[in-house]
């Protein structure tokens, strides 16, 4: 197992896995591979030797000064559930922390989705009071978590 920077060669599966997974709300094709070229961090956990295959990945963008905010972040369902979702955003989290003048990390979630809140609160990510109506193509709202950085 391994993490790598994501580079041209993987657009294509990592598209693949984003409409699998956010279906409506995935990210488009275009928007993919912008934030492949232009990016703070976008990092993909690999398995195997020969056949090597991605089964996660996890992109931060630097928006303003003194943030990055986690854009996109997850594992292939067959492997969730087994550390690789906690092992990938442990990482994020080191790489943000190398950078001058960071002070925290933000990142939005589905008010619906419990697994992910539930590993962005492990980490220690506090949620904003105020939910985000409306936030996604679904129109399901959104909770903003923050991760302040020391
Ligand atoms: C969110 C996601 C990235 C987590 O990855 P993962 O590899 O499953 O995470 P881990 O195995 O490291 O589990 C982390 C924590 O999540 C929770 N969790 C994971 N799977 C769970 C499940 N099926 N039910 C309940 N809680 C779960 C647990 O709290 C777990 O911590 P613990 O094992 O210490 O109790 C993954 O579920 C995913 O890709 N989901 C779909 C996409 C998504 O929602 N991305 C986030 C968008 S904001």
């Amino acid at each position: 197992m391994e993490i790598k920077k994501v580079n041209s060669r993987d657009l294509k599966k990592i598209v693949k896995l984003e409409q699998n997974i956010f279906k409506k709300n995935a990210i488009s094709k275009d928007l993919m591979e912008k934030l492949i070229q232009n990016n703070t961090f976008f990092l993909k956990l690999e398995i195997g030797k020969i056949r090597k295959q991605i089964i996660g990945f996890i992109i931060g963008i630097r928006d303003i000064k003194e943030r990055v905010n986690i854009v996109n972040f997850l594992i292939k369902p067959k492997f969730q559930n087994k550390g690789y979702g906690s092992y990938l955003l442990q990482k994020a989290i080191e790489e943000v922390k190398k950078l001058a003048e960071i002070k925290k990390i933000v990142l939005n979630v589905q008010i619906s989705n419990s697994t992910a809140i539930k590993l962005y609160e492990k980490f220690n990510f506090k949620r904003d009071p105020t939910i985000l109506e409306n936030y996604y193509q679904s129109g399901e709202s959104a909770y903003l978590y923050r991760l302040l950085i020391n």
